[in-house]
């Protein structure tokens, strides 16, 4: 089956606790080999329905695809990615995270698996940036019947995207978690006419 097909969405964005962080590991192949308390909880899954699985398990339709083939560019070249990525539990709820994803590796410098640590994504960046950025990735993907097309040509929309900013990805999602730490958390009051 293919997993963006028939898969059950509620609509329900789920959320953890401020400190907790969600965490996974995997082996070569992106099969999970270990699954933290909080994303089994979050995820909707029991350790025996995860353990073995392709991470994709969790996948969200709403991903753009460019957005995976990233980070798999990145570990697959021994180097850590930072991504927001929406995950969609088992049981159809989902919920937004910032992750920041690494390649292990063993004595002799093999990479021998992946290892992903993640907190909950900033709504304001994920409103403003992440979720329109996303959408039209998105739409690019589907305007082509093939998927390998679709995705040639998402990867270059964000290329493009970037080289207009004069950024790379890292630097781009880098700003975009800073700017989210030091961005006022209230609604600035309204001056009235007399100041
Ligand atoms: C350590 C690690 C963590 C990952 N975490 C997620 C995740 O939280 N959600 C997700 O959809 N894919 C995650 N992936 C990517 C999946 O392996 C997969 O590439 C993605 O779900 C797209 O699947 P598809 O190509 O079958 O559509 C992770 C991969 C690794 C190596």
């Amino acid at each position: 089956m293919k997993m963006a097909d028939n898969i059950r969405l509620t609509g329900i964005e789920r959320f953890i606790e401020g400190d907790e962080i969600i965490v996974t590991k995997t082996d070569l192949k992106g099969k999970l080999t270990y699954a933290n308390d909080v994303f089994r909880r979050i995820s909707h899954v029991s350790e025996a329905e995860c353990l073995g699985q392709p991470h994709s398990l969790i996948r969200h339709p709403d991903m753009p695809r460019c957005i995976f083939q990233m980070l798999w560019d990145h570990l697959q070249n021994g180097q850590e990615i930072f991504a927001y990525v929406v995950n969609r539990a088992l049981n159809g709820d989902h919920y937004w995270v910032h992750a920041h994803v690494t390649p292990s590796f063993d004595e002799s410098g093999q990479i021998i698996g992946y290892h992903s640590n993640r907190r909950l994504a900033n709504k304001e960046t994920l409103t403003n940036t992440i979720i329109p950025l996303y959408k039209k990735l998105l739409q690019e993907e589907q305007r082509h019947a093939n998927r390998k097309d679709g995705m040639k040509a998402s990867l270059q929309m964000i290329q493009d995207m970037l080289s207009e900013q004069g950024v790379e990805y890292d630097e781009f999602i880098c700003n975009l978690s800073n700017q989210s730490m030091t961005a006022p958390t209230y609604e600035p009051v309204a001056k009235t006419a007399n100041g």
